[in-house]
């Protein structure tokens, strides 16, 4: 059986989380395969919200498996407080949750490694979750890395002091003093011995395996295309393969099982830290998107930045990733809005192009809007896609249009109940 994939296509809080618990019925397993704590994932059904961070969103399914994938970063403090935070709804954790060996650890170190390394980068600082999600990657790739299997290792404590003094020297370097390593250790090392009484697994093995026994199974993207660390805008991007590939490396199956790949965005855009924003709004309208889509970071409260719909940037996405099916999420945030705007290309070093160029800094690059006629219907109460206002099936069917994808759902609401079907498409019905 295949594979399929469900990612972000913008800069991230697309709803992904909503989306993955709304399809799990259909799923035997639910794979995160990249990103870890800096990743927030909101769910809201039965008047409970919750924000997952690192645990797949399908944890709320009795009978749904969920892995953490060895492309996941995983800090073992916050892991434990998600775990506890889930006993209480009387999820079976030892059942429904594994974690693989080679998924890599956050030492406190790297939390104090990120903070520096932001500091020293002052007013160009790339607006990290401070989660030290970059430098655990950093030493995945440069080799120095502590992997969840290590914990079952006799010479753990070795092995964790011997990185320590590593990231010890480098803090000498940036002359950043402003940590107390001893105190954030003994809470690690406790929320250590509780991971490894959790299910710890070789998931390369355990993954293939269900695939040649038919089971169906979603990898889970964090983050949005947009902050790839290939193809996003660098460097104000994540450490990790947002985009399609990342599913293949951070969860070790092949290109060949991948079959659906749902892209998800808003019907507008945000985007939460550093870096160039093309449609970003910095007046009124923008003001108005992020208090009617509570646009506030779920991992770190930051306001997000706000602007319109971008297709040159959307195209790219569903390019790189293969989209085989679009999910339009927040459509009743732009209930009231006389006039919608859609970025359809932009002037460019003074010519006009319709694709994404190499560097999108805002002096280089001028968006060129397409007017639509806004809805003022309120849509939260929709059940059915024939009952939506024209002026938002005419919304719909220009992006397919342009985009050259079918939208096969619409989200009109935070709640798993408010997702519309639009078509009887094979992998959304
Ligand atoms: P993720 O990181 O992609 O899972 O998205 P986040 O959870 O960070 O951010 C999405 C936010 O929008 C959350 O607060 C969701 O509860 C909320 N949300 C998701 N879908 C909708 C929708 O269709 N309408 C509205 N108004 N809110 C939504
Ligand atoms: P989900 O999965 C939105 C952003 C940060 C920062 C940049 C680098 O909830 O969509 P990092 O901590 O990874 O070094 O930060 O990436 N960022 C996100 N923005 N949603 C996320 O995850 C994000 N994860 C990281 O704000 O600009
Ligand atoms: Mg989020």
């Amino acid at each position: 059986m295949a594979v399929d994939v469900l990612l972000g296509l913008q800069w991230g809080d697309e709803g992904k989380g909503k989306i993955v618990d709304v399809l799990t019925r259909k799923y035997d397993i639910i794979a995160r395969f990249q990103g870890g704590p800096n990743a927030g994932h909101t769910l809201e059904f039965e008047n409970i919200k919750h924000v997952l961070h690192t645990i797949p969103s399908g944890i709320f399914h009795k009978g749904s498996k969920n892995l953490v994938g060895n492309g996941v970063v995983i800090d073992p403090i916050i892991f434990k407080k998600e775990v506890e935070a889930l006993k209480k709804y009387g999820v079976d954790i030892q059942e429904s949750l594994l974690i693989s060996r080679k998924a890599h650890l956050i030492l406190p170190s790297h939390r104090v490694l990120d903070a520096a390394s932001e500091a020293s980068k002052g007013k160009n600082k790339i607006g990290s979750t401070l989660k030290g999600i970059g430098p655990t990657y950093m030493d995945k790739t440069g080799r120095n890395g502590l992997r969840v299997g290590d914990i079952e290792l006799n010479d753990f404590k070795q092995r964790y002091d011997a990185l320590v003094e590593k990231h010890k020297q480098i803090l000498s370097h940036y002359e950043y003093t402003d940590y107390k390593l001893s105190e954030m250790e003994a809470e690690w090392m406790e929320a250590v011995d509780f991971l490894r009484g959790l299910n710890l697994i070789d998931s390369e093995h355990f993954i293939n395996k269900a695939i040649k026994e038919n089971k169906k199974i979603l990898a889970e993207g964090a983050q949005g295309s947009l902050l790839d660390v290939d193809f996003g805008s660098y460097p104000f991007v994540t450490s990790s393969t947002t985009m399609c590939a990342g599913s293949c490396t951070g969860l070790g199956i092949a290109p060949t099982r991948i079959k659906e790949v749902f892209g998800i965005f808003k019907a507008y855009c945000t985007r939460v830290g550093s870096g160039p924003f093309p449609t970003e709004l910095n007046d009124a309208t923008g003001e108005k998107l992020r208090e009617k889509g509570h646009e506030f970071g779920a991992t770190t409260g930051r306001p997000r930045r706000c602007g319109w719909l971008d297709l040159p940037a959307l195209k790219y996405a569903i390019d790189i990733n293969g989209v085989t099916s679009l999910i339009m999420m927040k459509s009743d945030v732009l209930s009231g809005f006389e006039t919608l705007k859609v970025c359809v290309g932009y002037e460019y070093k003074g010519t006009k192009i319709d694709h994404l160029p190499y560097s999108i800094d805002d002096e280089l690059v001028k968006p060129i809007y397409k007017e639509m006629k806004g809805w003022t219907e309120d849509l939260t109460q929709l059940e059915n896609y024939d009952d939506a206002p024209q002026t938002l099936k005419d919304y719909v069917e220009f992006l397919q249009q342009e985009l050259g994808v079918p939208v096969t759902i619409i989200s009109v609401g935070p709640n798993r109940n408010q997702t519309i079907h639009i078509e009887n498409h094979p992998a959304t019905a």
